[in-house]
């Protein structure tokens, strides 16, 4: 049995529809059942902040396929920290052989965010004993969509990284590396880089992103001080704008621009493109969920 944490995010749809098509034995772990019955398979109610039903939800599972939301500190802590670790410690306890865990390209000792937390995580699950393999991607396409890049009011996308390209990457394809992961027998021990084709600038996915919709949309250059001040002006924590705004500085220098051939190597064929994510996910760019649309 392979258990999907973050079963309904980004990932995890992608996901137990690839393992469903492929007939593997799967069981989704869900906070809310309706949406968990959406997606098709055996589903189990549970949450990462409740041990018990971690413990009941790793019951007879071989595989663990573990992801769970982002990064935004609760006064200063990390919550995915507490939360994956202690899904780790219920897999162990459940005799669960491989671990399969998302990840960030970046994570290291010291990090800002995400970077610092998932370092600790993996850390926690490489000393662990459990059998392990690191997904590292890049930034997902599907921020785009999801709201999580920022717009301006008037709907222009906000570029941090001074122009500096980033190799995006779909969803379906960090997807299509877990399934091939959690259905074979490779890859143990292993950290991917997983990025998309190529490195793609604010102005070329505006261009993309204007080519799909079937209008302009525009982008806008903001210094990285100039988003920390934007966010501390929100009412977010002067440390967490602080921290965005070094991940910026670090992308404008490059540090998200390389691609990789992991994809390929995993899954045998590229990955999707930016124009194929859009084609594929043109019912929600017309539905507006792209924040320019509800400008
Ligand atoms: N966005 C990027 O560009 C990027 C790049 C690299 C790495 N990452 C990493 O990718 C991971 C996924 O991020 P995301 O924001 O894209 O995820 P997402 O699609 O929003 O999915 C989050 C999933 O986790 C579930 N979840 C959240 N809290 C939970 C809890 N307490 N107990 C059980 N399930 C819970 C959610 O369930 P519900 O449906 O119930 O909410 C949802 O299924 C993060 O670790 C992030 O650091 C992101």
């Amino acid at each position: 049995m392979i258990l999907v944490t973050g079963a309904t995010g980004s990932i995890g749809t992608h996901l137990v529809r690839l393992l469903l098509d492929q007939g593997a034995p799967v069981r989704a772990l869900v906070r809310d059942a309706t949406k968990g019955r959406a997606l098709g398979c055996d589903i189990v109610v549970g949450d990462f902040d409740e041990p018990a039903s971690l413990a009941a939800a790793m019951d007879g599972v071989e595989h663990l396929f573990l992801n769970a939301g982002g990064a935004q500190p609760v006064e200063g802590e990390q919550p995915m920290i507490r939360q994956q670790k202690a899904a780790i410690d219920a897999a162990r306890a459940a005799g669960v052989s491989r671990v399969v865990k998302v990840s960030v390209w970046g994570a290291r000792r010291g990090g800002r965010l995400a970077e610092g937390a998932h370092w600790e995580i993996e850390e926690h699950l490489k000393a662990s004993g459990l059998g392990w393999s690191m997904l590292r991607p890049s930034g997902f396409m599907q921020n785009f969509i999801t709201g999580a890049a920022a717009f301006t009011a008037d709907g222009r996308l906000m570029d941090a990284y001074g122009g500096a390209g980033v190799s995006y990457i779909d969803c379906h394809d960090i997807a299509a590396c877990a399934a091939a992961l959690l259905t074979g027998s490779r890859g143990l021990g292993e950290a991917y880089v997983l990025t998309g084709p190529q490195a793609l600038t604010a102005a070329e996915i505006t261009r993309e992103l204007s080519a799909a919709l079937g209008r302009a949309v525009g982008h806008v250059e903001v210094s990285p001080d100039d988003l920390a001040a934007a966010l501390r002006s929100q009412g977010l924590p002067a440390r967490f704008a602080d921290d965005v705004a070094e991940l910026s500085r670090n992308v404008a220098a490059g540090s998200l621009a390389a691609t990789t051939t992991a994809v390929r190597d995993l899954t045998g064929r590229a990955p999707r493109t930016f124009a194929q994510f859009l084609a594929a996910n043109a019912e929600a760019l017309r539905g507006g969920l792209l924040s320019p649309a509800r400008s």
